[in-house]
């Protein structure tokens, strides 16, 4: 008996039942797409909230669309399923959970037109995932996939090779983190996030078109920058010094949560510590993920 109950095939089990084959297509070619979901707890409640669980969802069935894997289940009943499986953990702390649908295929093509898709969930708890309250990054020297390549927006699983490589120059040089230009050189994304900058009081961070995966937490600090903090925020192209120029940087994702960047490329951002922006920003997420702020409320999916 493992420790964990996981979601395979329709049903909850014991992650030691659950065998993947060495020859399966998701393994040796990365036929598969991904999500990436927090379940937050709530210590003064006693209640674990799964955040954004719909959303998350809604994406996760798009991207399998693109990969021709059809998902058997409704937004509602993965919801339902993902609730039932934190139960069934038992969860009294925080979690990241990370559904996953891949061609269970076992023949040597590379083709998707013969899918058979399989679908699971597991989760695991997830306290802070940087290790670091600062983070300093440096411009990759590997380019982001490109949606006519590898399509970023879709969270596949071969595309993490794009992001491993980033992180491995980054983290080899000395560096927390890497951050990826497009292409065309315009600023992109973190490997496993998206990114903002200040400057002059802009909220600024890059639009869909520049191959970034449209983030969940992305589109919650747009809200909140537009709807809290009454700032302007834009979706543009982010050019290279702009970074260097910026008042403030930082990160937002799921595991991430939202995390600033002090320094980028050797060179300091603004002051050198947690801007302003940020410290507002971050104080309005970590005060919604346990349903404690009525407009956000519905974000908040109660386990128990
Ligand atoms: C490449 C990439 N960009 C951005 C994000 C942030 O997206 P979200 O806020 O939906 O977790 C993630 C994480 O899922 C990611 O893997």
């Amino acid at each position: 008996m493992s420790e964990s109950y996981v979601f395979y095939d329709g049903k909850i089990v014991d992650e030691s039942e659950v065998t993947i084959s060495i020859r399966s297509k998701a393994f040796n070619y990365g036929l598969g797409c991904f999500e990436g979901i927090r379940a937050y707890w709530d210590e003064d409640e006693k209640q674990l909230y799964g955040f954004r669980l719909k959303d998350h969802y809604v994406r996760l069935l798009q991207s399998a669309k693109s990969f021709n894997l059809n998902i058997p289940y409704s937004v509602d009943e993965l919801c339902k399923f993902t609730v039932e499986l934190l139960k069934k953990n038992q969860f009294k702390q925080t979690v990241y959970i990370r559904p996953v649908v891949f061609d269970g295929g076992t023949n040597l093509n590379p083709t998707l037109s013969d899918a058979e898709p399989k679908f699971l969930i597991y989760c695991q708890p997830l306290g802070k995932f940087a290790g670091k309250e600062e983070l300093s990054v440096c411009i990759s020297s590997w380019r982001r996939l490109e949606d006519n390549m590898l399509p970023p927006r879709t969270k596949p699983t071969a595309a993490y090779l794009n992001s491993a490589l980033a992180s491995l120059e980054a983290n080899q040089s000395g560096y927390d983190e890497a951050l990826f230009l497009t292409g065309s050189g315009h600023v992109c994304e973190g490997p496993g996030e998206n990114v903002f900058i200040v400057k002059k009081g802009q909220l600024i961070t890059p639009p869909p078109s520049d191959n970034i995966l449209e983030g969940i937490t992305r589109d919650l600090v747009i809200r909140l920058g537009r709807e809290e903090l009454g700032i302007d925020v834009v979706e543009r192209s982010i050019a290279r010094t702009e970074l260097y120029a910026s008042d403030e940087i930082f990160f937002s994702g799921t595991a991430m949560e939202v995390t600033p960047i002090v320094k980028v490329d050797n060179r300091i951002v603004g002051t050198g510590k947690q801007g302003e922006v940020y410290k507002k920003i971050k104080e309005l997420f970590f005060g919604l993920t346990t349903g404690k702020n009525p407009k956000y409320v519905k974000y908040c999916t109660p386990v128990y």
